[in-house]
């Protein structure tokens, strides 16, 4: 079982990639296979500062190993250190059409907060699908905002095994069953993203114990006092999914245990439980941070595996397209 994941090196990270992200991405690795690549190439599809890229991308290969992905079962790269991603990306462009690329929300949505439109946020979600289908991948796991993306990244393998023969393998996604969307803290109807709402809208991976404290205990709550998950309760329904996955409790057991007890008490628990997780996350972050010789070996050894791993579906591709070798 091969299973794939990508990550963007820009900004902070938040417990929304937590949720969606790393947490899955340690689970998965007991499952099979496993390569986690840091996506620099995607990362330049919007404006950014070289510097910015080279520092956001040691700090995101620290956080994957922070979290506990292990260096001796996993797989851990850097996106541009493996050339094959770059030339899958061209080649699967013969195969991805422009009407399919136009529909991407995720494209909408981007480029009507950039003034400057590069053609690489267009397209985007080819150099995707090639991270993906190279590693001829079972199992993807993602956030809710990337099934879009995902289901192309099939398409796209599909069309592509349909024209030059059965060579690349349709994968899956897998999403997780709570916090698949977790929502910003003050404007709970919009996503907790790196790129847009406020500072106190996010908990961090590397926040301290009371900014995190902080942040939890101002989140916007509902009119009403009951700890419930409903449509017209966006903010408690979001803290109930970041105490399930904070505390590996299902949402259900969560809402009985606090019947009758009020937010003031629900959200100081949510505060202590997610301090509780990320503190030795960022113990670990910041110990392997001050050691950029050890982490720049790992990711050596990383993209070596890499390359080896997406070789012979780049190579199978060429042939089967036609081109000379
Ligand atoms: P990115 O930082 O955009 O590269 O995202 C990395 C991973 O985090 C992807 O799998 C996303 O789906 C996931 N992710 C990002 N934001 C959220 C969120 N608010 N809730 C859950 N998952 C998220
Ligand atoms: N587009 C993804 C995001 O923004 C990152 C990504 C790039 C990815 N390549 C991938 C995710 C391959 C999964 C598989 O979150």
């Amino acid at each position: 079982m091969r299973i794939f994941s990508g990550i963007q090196p820009t900004g902070a990270k938040h417990f929304g990639n937590y949720s969606g992200g790393f947490r899955q991405y340690v689970a998965t690795q007991e499952q099979g296979e496993a390569f986690f690549c840091v996506v620099d190439l995607h990362s330049i599809t919007v404006d950014y500062k070289p510097q910015e890229l080279h520092e956001a991308t040691l700090d995101l290969a620290a956080m994957l190993f922070a979290v506990g992905l292990d260096p001796r079962r996993s797989t851990v790269f850097v996106q541009s250190h493996v050339s094959a991603h770059a030339e899958a990306a061209w080649l699967l462009g013969a195969v991805t059409g422009f009407g399919e690329l136009r529909r991407m929300t995720q494209f909408k949505d981007k480029s009507d907060a950039q003034e400057f439109v590069s053609a690489g946020l267009f397209t985007y979600p080819i150099l995707m699908a090639g991270d993906i289908l190279l590693y001829q991948t079972d199992l993807v796991p993602i956030g809710d905002d990337q099934r879009q993306h995902l289901e192309l990244a099939r398409d796209i393998g599909a069309r592509f095994n349909a024209r030059f023969g059965e060579t690349l393998k349709l994968p899956r996604g897998i999403y997780p069953e709570a916090g698949a969307r977790i929502m910003d803290l003050q404007e709970p109807d919009r996503k907790m993203s790196t790129s847009t709402g406020s500072e106190m809208g996010k908990v961090l991976m590397v926040d301290s114990p009371e900014l995190i404290k902080k942040k939890l205990m101002s989140a916007v709550t509902d009119i009403g006092r009951e700890v419930r998950r409903a449509g017209d309760k966006p903010g408690i329904s979001n803290l109930i999914e970041i105490m399930s996955v904070a505390s590996g409790e299902p949402p259900d057991a969560i809402e009985a245990r606090y019947d009758g007890s009020g937010y003031g008490r629900f959200k100081a628990d949510v505060a202590d439980a997610v301090v509780e997780v990320l503190t030795p996350i960022r113990a670990r972050y910041l110990d392997l941070r001050s050691d950029p010789g050890e982490l720049h070996r790992l990711l050596a050894e990383g993209a070596e595996k890499a390359r080896a791993a997406s070789h012979p579906t780049l190579t199978s591709m060429y042939e089967r397209m036609g081109f000379t070798r």
